[in-house]
Formats: C-alpha cells, structure tokens, sequence
C-alpha cells in the first residue's frame, strides 16, 4: 500500500467542509445543527453541533466505508503499522467483544488473564467461550498484579491445546505489561491467535521509550481507546489488525452486529484528528509527558510515607508504562478511597482510581507542570493534616474456583440471595469494582466467605461497586439449588 500523509483528516476535513457548505439539513439528528437544542448548544458551542451529523454520500458510513471513512481507516492502520483499522464508537469494550467473537466460535476455549476488564467477560458470554483463566504474580509489597511469563502462557497451551486464541493486556490497568513477544510467538507456534487489549496502550505506538504496541510485536488484532491515553472523545476506540489468522471480513460483519448504526460522527472526526495528531506529533508531546511523569514522580517520593511506583518495582520482564503515577499509600494509615474522597472535596483534584493501597492519577497529552505541582502539593498537604488509623489491609486480587462456564451460569436459572448468606453457591452475575473494571467474582464461580467479607469492607471504604442487579449489591443472583456445592 502506498505511504499515506499522516497531516491529512479525510473525515474531519470532509465535516469542515459540509459544515461550511450551510447545508438545509433535513436529517437526523433532528437538533438540526443545534437549532432544536438552545440551552446545550449555548454551553458547549455551536461548532460541535454543526459536526453532530449522520451518514451520507460525501461523509461515508461506518458500517460500509467507502469514502472518507475508509481513508481514515487507512490512514490509521498505516499509523499503527497494522493492515486494518476499524473506528469503534462504543469504546474498546466493543472492540474486545468483537476480537474475541472474530477468533473463535461457541464453546472454544480462550487463554486470558483473570484480571482482565469486564468486556472480556461480557465477551465470554455473548460469545459462548470457555476461558482458560491464568493468574499473574502479585507484588504483595505494593498490592499489585503483575504481567504475564511466557512459561506460564506455556503451561495453559500445553494442558489447553485445543485452545483457539490468547487475550493479553497490554498493559494493565496499572500500566504493566507482560512478555508480550514470547507469548505471541508461542501462541502463533500452537496456531492460536493473540488479541491485545491495549485499552491503555494506544500511545505506546508513538514513542521509543514507551513499551512496546502489541501490533508491533506480531499480535493479530487490538483494541485500544484511543480516549483513554491518545487524545479522542470519550468512547472513541479503535480496533487494528495486522494478518489474516483472524480474518479481517469477520471482525467488520462482527463490528456490525453490535455497533449502532448511527455512528457519531463527532466521535468519529475526534479520533481522526486524535490519529493524526499521535502521528505526525505524538513522539514530541509524548516527550513532556514522560518529563511531567517523572517530574512527578520524583516530587511525590520526597513525601513521607507514599511511593510513586518506578520500572524498580516492576522489575523486568515486566514493563511499567510512566505515565500512569500510581503512588503507593498504604503506610498513611489511610486506604486509596479515602485519600481519593479527600483530595476531590478539600483539593478540587478527581484522580483515574483508586484501590486499598494506592492511588492512580493517569499523566496524558493534555497535562502541563502546574497541574503535576498542584496534585503534588496538595497530595502533601493533605498527608500533613489528616492522619489515618487503618491498619495496612491489602489482597485485591482474589482467585475465585470456577464451576461452570461464564454463558451456562449467565443464562442458567437463578435466584436472588442476600449477599450475607450466598456463601458456597455459584455467582450468577459480576461483583467488581469501578474503576478498575475486574471482576472479583464472574458468573460460573463460586462465591466464598471471604469473597464476602471483602464486598462488605469495600462497601464500607465506599468504593463503587456495580455488576450486580442490586444496586446495593446486598443481594447477588446465584444459580439454582442444583448447584449448590
Ligand atoms: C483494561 C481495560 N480494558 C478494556 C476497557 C474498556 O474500554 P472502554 O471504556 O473504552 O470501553 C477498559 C476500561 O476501563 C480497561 O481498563
């Protein structure tokens, strides 16, 4: 394929022009360039509304790209060095269900992470896959999971092999990778298929001293959102693909069983300007967003009693992503939640996460020195002032047994129990905490006291947790009576 010009926006350009065309819209969305929707479109401007259009000739259609969308798509897949890229308008979520239902079919096994995101769950039931689940090494010191070793990949292939594909993050939502090229190779070698959830990961593609993209290194398919860490609107994705052990025609007919058909094209215009931005600029900006994560970095450990963790902690053949400040509390007496609450109420500063024994802020394109020195300073001010009294409670990773695939305990007949008394039964439903996104009990597993234990001292640091159909989760949905083990 010939080189594209990574400075051109086909869909964005092809939106400026409609625009300035003064188009008669007689088309949905029926605000009609903003018209039918005066109080919202004096608050955010009237140039996104006169861009909040739908499919037509000149500006193409996601479902079938054959004009300017198609060139974006092009021109994206050139700057990821993939062959394929597909825009997803409902976030790597999408993407993720996608990927898997593109590799496999009902009732194939799949090799994954159990602290994978929610998606991939969702996926295992939409899709009717069987997971091969394997579970990464804990830093107990720092309470975090680590990646994943080749070895441990090998021993899921060599007990599995009738396995169709491997799901890996790159990285996690703590921004740590795993042996990502050995576990591709050795995927490839036993004829599996390697999806990458970089939903992290997009600006990994941009810059030498970032981890590597997983398409770089020979994966078959990623999704990544592009929102999170390349720049887009909230809920723009995109998915890539390089090679055919997953065929590209069958992730676009997937794409278009789940994706609406009234795709937005203001999300769509963001993630080509964000495209082109990443490539033509993305190593340069990429440059002050290292500098600022390790400005930070270096400020937060002259404070007493927290950790910025660094590569140190990690250790090799782990990777840490640096722009993910991930400081350690667990010392201050205080738990993450607590210290996230207060840093919102008393300091205006919201951060990415939190957990029991750290804080996430996430550092990206749009930070500059006075809002690291800010976060700092008021970080230190707050740890000066309030004291904590909390005994160091750590463990967030729990390894729950599972009894029965995802989609039989999805679809299976259930009831609703007290969460108190669901000890010993199997979940019908998700319990985890948001963000991060992984599930601390998947349908098919079986629930246990201590699982218990922990859903009730969450709620009480007030961490948000969803999954299940209560709200409250004070109530959880388990199989029936049958099942009871
Ligand atoms: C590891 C991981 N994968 C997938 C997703 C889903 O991405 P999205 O929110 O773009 O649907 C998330 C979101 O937080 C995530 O953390």
């Amino acid at each position: 394929m010939t080189k594209l010009s990574q400075n051109n926006a086909p869909l964005f350009e092809a939106l400026k022009k409609y625009v300035d065309e003064n188009v008669y819209a007689f088309h949905v969305p029926g605000h009609k360039h903003g018209k039918g929707l005066e109080e919202f479109t004096e608050y955010v401007g009237k140039a996104i509304m006169n861009i909040d259009v739908n499919s037509m000739e000149d500006l193409d259609n996601l479902a079938n790209p054959i004009g300017v969308i198609k060139d974006a798509h092009e021109l994206a897949a050139q700057a990821f060095d993939a062959d394929y890229a597909y825009f997803l308008i409902n976030g790597t979520t999408s993407g993720i269900q996608a990927m898997i239902m593109a590799a496999t079919e009902p009732g194939d096994k799949i090799i994954m992470p159990r602290n994978a995101h929610k998606s991939a769950f969702s996926a295992l039931i939409l899709a009717g896959v069987v997971p091969v689940y394997i579970y990464p090494e804990i830093n107990e010191e720092l309470d975090i999971a680590l990646g994943i070793k080749a070895e441990q990949v090998k021993d899921a292939i060599i007990t599995n092999p009738d396995a169709k594909a491997v799901l890996m993050l790159n990285p996690t939502y703590y921004g740590i990778t795993s042996e990502l090229k050995e576990i591709i190779e050795l995927a490839h070698s036993y004829n599996m298929a390697v999806l990458c959830d970089e939903a992290h990961g997009s600006h990994f593609y941009f810059h030498p001293n970032m981890p590597p993209g997983g398409i770089k290194l020979g994966a078959d398919i990623s999704a990544m959102s592009i929102h999170k860490t390349g720049g887009s609107l909230t809920q723009s994705s995109l998915l890539i693909s390089k090679g055919n052990r997953v065929e590209p025609l069958i992730i676009k007919s997937i794409l278009n069983l789940t994706q609406s058909t009234s795709a937005s094209y203001v999300l769509m215009a963001s993630l080509d300007a964000a495209r082109k931005q990443l490539a033509t600029k993305g190593k340069e900006m990429l440059d002050k967003v290292i500098y600022l994560s390790k400005h930070a970095r270096e400020e937060i450990n002259k404070i007493k009693g927290i950790r910025a963790i660094t590569q140190d902690d990690i250790k090799e053949p782990f990777l840490f992503d640096p722009t993910k400040l991930v400081i350690n509390i667990s010392r201050t007496g205080m738990t993450g939640y607590e210290i996230m609450r207060l840093l919102r109420t008393e300091y205006h500063v919201q951060l990415e996460m939190a957990d029991l024994s750290n804080i996430m802020a996430i550092i990206s394109l749009g930070d500059d020195i006075e809002a690291i020195d800010y976060l700092v300073k008021s970080l230190n001010e707050l740890l000066q002032e309030k004291e904590g009294t909390n005994e160091i409670i750590t463990g967030s990773i729990v390894r729950p047994e599972v009894i029965v695939a995802p989609r039989d305990a999805y679809y299976g007949r259930n009831r609703s129990v007290p969460l108190d008394m669901a000890a010993g039964e199997i979940s019908a439903e998700m319990i985890m905490a948001y963000p991060p996104g992984i599930p601390m009990v998947c349908p098919g597993e079986k629930i246990t006291k201590d699982l218990i234990d922990r859903v009730k001292m969450l709620k009480e640091q007030h961490c948000q947790l969803q999954g299940t159909e209560d709200p409250n989760i004070d109530h959880i949905k388990v199989l029936g009576h049958m099942y009871k083990v």
